[in-house]
């Protein structure tokens, strides 16, 4: 097969969700489709169980399966699928939107008597300010739910997509009969009582067909007749570049724990989901069909030995052709590496490849190389846009518990800023360190691996604050910005890479700050 070919061929996505709504259920659903996988349950739930938080066992083995479901690979009528991982914790949530950077579209799924919940609308709004394609999978139909036409206003409005169905319920919860798939005109039906596919699909073009009365009754029949229509009025057609543009998000009815309608997901997905996108770097933009490689790190995973510190990187290939044992420049550093031995994913596997295409990820062996956002070039000197940090919600200053190990714990904090497990701040005025977290798990996650990775010890001191804002003067010699310096002092700190933040107490004080000193711009996320 040719390498535009290869390229057209692949689709590589996430799926996101807020916890439970059903993305480990419909990633097996898929996983089964593709005959990945053999039987259900085979992909392990991922998930940090509820009260968990000072369970240390369990973010071991949440650690451990993650790397397996990391990336999931499998072929779906000749389309090589890669699922990519999103941690659906609220803690993991950055895990998360980085993540985000390496797929070229996403499927929301929403749990319909739940509807939009918290985490969906941030990750919502991670994709849409990316324009990142969605398809909307509401789960959960065998359930009491809300109502369909009631619930797509819900998606409008609270995560601001303009939704098409391009399916719809036939009744709800134990009245529920199937779907009209609006996308391939069919009839599918559904045995609540047996909770499972009755029809594989009956070809109806036509809802006024009488026969529709014969098949799932007069009522719904009448009903789904007068719904459909008010869809077709309401909602606009489907139209793919829309879609692809960000501007029209389809969606989806169905059960993913009794597989129904998940096959129709599929079928549309890989009709409709983009391969692998052009990705703007900050010298160009980059074309998948490009022959030469590039990519990037979006997630660096922890070996779980904790005696072999080498670490698993994630490359999403850009453009060209990844070649085991060929010289790539790691453009940090400036300096060629050769990977003896990349991994590549499929289903729950990982296994040494030759070759990987664009839209595929690689799992390269790395020994302290690389961080968050590292490029690989053949030569060029490219760096990949879109892996910002964003301002943590929790805070607390570290300190050293045993004197005796200071370098093994600056090292080890070194490091794991580096796999993004949270941000280090260091104070202007007194040299502290303060680690910015999104969820309070993660200090409990970097005080167990700190002691059993690298032999330090720490402790921490709360320190109240709301969130940190990276600091941008329009003048840097401005006399505003010298004052702004002066009288912030004590709340002034350097990122990892050297910016340049304030730490704010309160959404107040951000608010004040903005309007005393106009020209000193304060951004939530470390690219503006
Ligand atoms: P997540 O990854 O988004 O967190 O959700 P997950 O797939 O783990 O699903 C959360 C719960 O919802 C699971 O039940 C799962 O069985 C259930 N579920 C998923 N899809 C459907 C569906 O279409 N209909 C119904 N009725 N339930 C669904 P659980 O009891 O929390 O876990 P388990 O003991 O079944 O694993």
């Amino acid at each position: 097969m040719g390498f535009l070919e290869e390229i057209q061929r692949r689709r590589t996505f996430g799926i996101i969700s807020h916890p439970d709504a059903g993305k480990t259920t419909l990633t097996e659903k898929l996983l089964l489709f593709g005959g990945a996988i053999q039987e259900a349950g085979a992909v392990k739930n991922n998930k940090i169980k509820k009260g968990a938080t000072s369970d240390f066992m369990e973010i071991e083995r949440q650690r451990g399966i993650s790397v397996a479901t990391s990336v999931l690979a499998f072929i779906y009528k000749d389309k090589k699928i890669n699922i990519l991982d999103t941690p659906g914790h609220k803690d993991f949530a950055e895990d998360t939107f980085r993540t985000l950077t390496a797929v070229d579209s996403v499927i929301v799924v929403i749990d319909v008597a739940k509807g939009v919940e918290e985490q969906t609308e941030k990750l919502v709004e991670v994709c849409r300010m990316r324009n990142i394609p969605m398809i909307v999978f509401i789960n959960k139909l065998d359930r009491e739910g809300k109502d369909a036409f009631d619930l797509l206003d819900e998606v409008e409005q609270k995560l601001g997509l303009t939704v098409t169905p391009l399916s719809f319920p036939i009744g709800m919860g134990y009245d529920f009969k199937g779907i009209y798939n609006v996308w391939e005109k069919k009839l599918n039906l559904f045995s609540g009582e047996k909770k499972q596919t009755v029809s594989e699909g009956i070809e109806f073009n036509d809802v006024t067909n009488p026969e529709l009365d014969t098949i799932i009754g007069e009522g719904p029949a009448n009903q789904l007749r007068e719904e459909l229509e008010l869809v077709y009025e309401v909602y606009p057609d489907f139209n793919q570049q829309d879609y692809l543009d960000g501007k029209l998000q389809p969606v989806f009815f169905g059960s993913a724990l009794n597989n129904f309608g998940v096959k129709e997901l599929l079928d549309c997905f890989i009709d409709i989901a983009p391969p692998p996108q052009p990705k703007m770097s900050e010298e160009r933009l980059v074309d998948s069909k490009e022959d030469k490689l590039s990519g990037f790190v979006f997630k660096i995973h922890a070996n779980m030995d904790p005696k072999h510190r080498d670490r698993l990187a994630f490359v999403k290939i850009v453009s060209g052709t990844f070649k085991r044992n060929a010289p790539y420049l790691h453009v940090r550093h400036n300096k060629k590496l050769k990977f003896s031995s990349p991994n590549a994913f499929f289903a729950e596997k990982k296994e040494i490849v030759d070759e990987s295409f664009p839209g595929d990820i690689v799992g390269l062996h790395d020994t302290g190389n690389f961080k968050i956002g590292d490029t690989l070039t053949e030569g060029e000197h490219l760096n990949f846009k879109g892996i910002p940090s964003f301002s943590p919600e929790h805070f607390r200053y570290v300190n050293n518990a045993d004197p005796m190990k200071a370098k093994q714990l600056y090292k080890g904090l070194d490091q794991l800023m580096d796999e993004g497990v949270a941000q280090l701040f260091t104070l202007e005025l007194n040299g502290r360190k303060v680690i910015g977290t999104v969820g309070a798990l993660q200090y409990e996650v970097i005080q167990y691996r700190l002691e059993h990775e690298y032999g330090a010890k720490c402790t921490y001191e709360n320190l109240p604050m709301h969130k940190v804002c990276w600091v941008a003067p329009e003048d840097a010699k401005s006399e505003e910005f010298a004052e702004f310096k002066r009288v912030k002092q004590r709340y002034l700190a350097k990122d990892k890479q050297g910016q340049l933040v304030f730490l704010a107490d309160s959404a107040f004080t951000i608010q004040m700050t903005q309007s005393k000193y106009p020209s000193v711009k304060l951004h939530f996320t470390s690219e503006f």
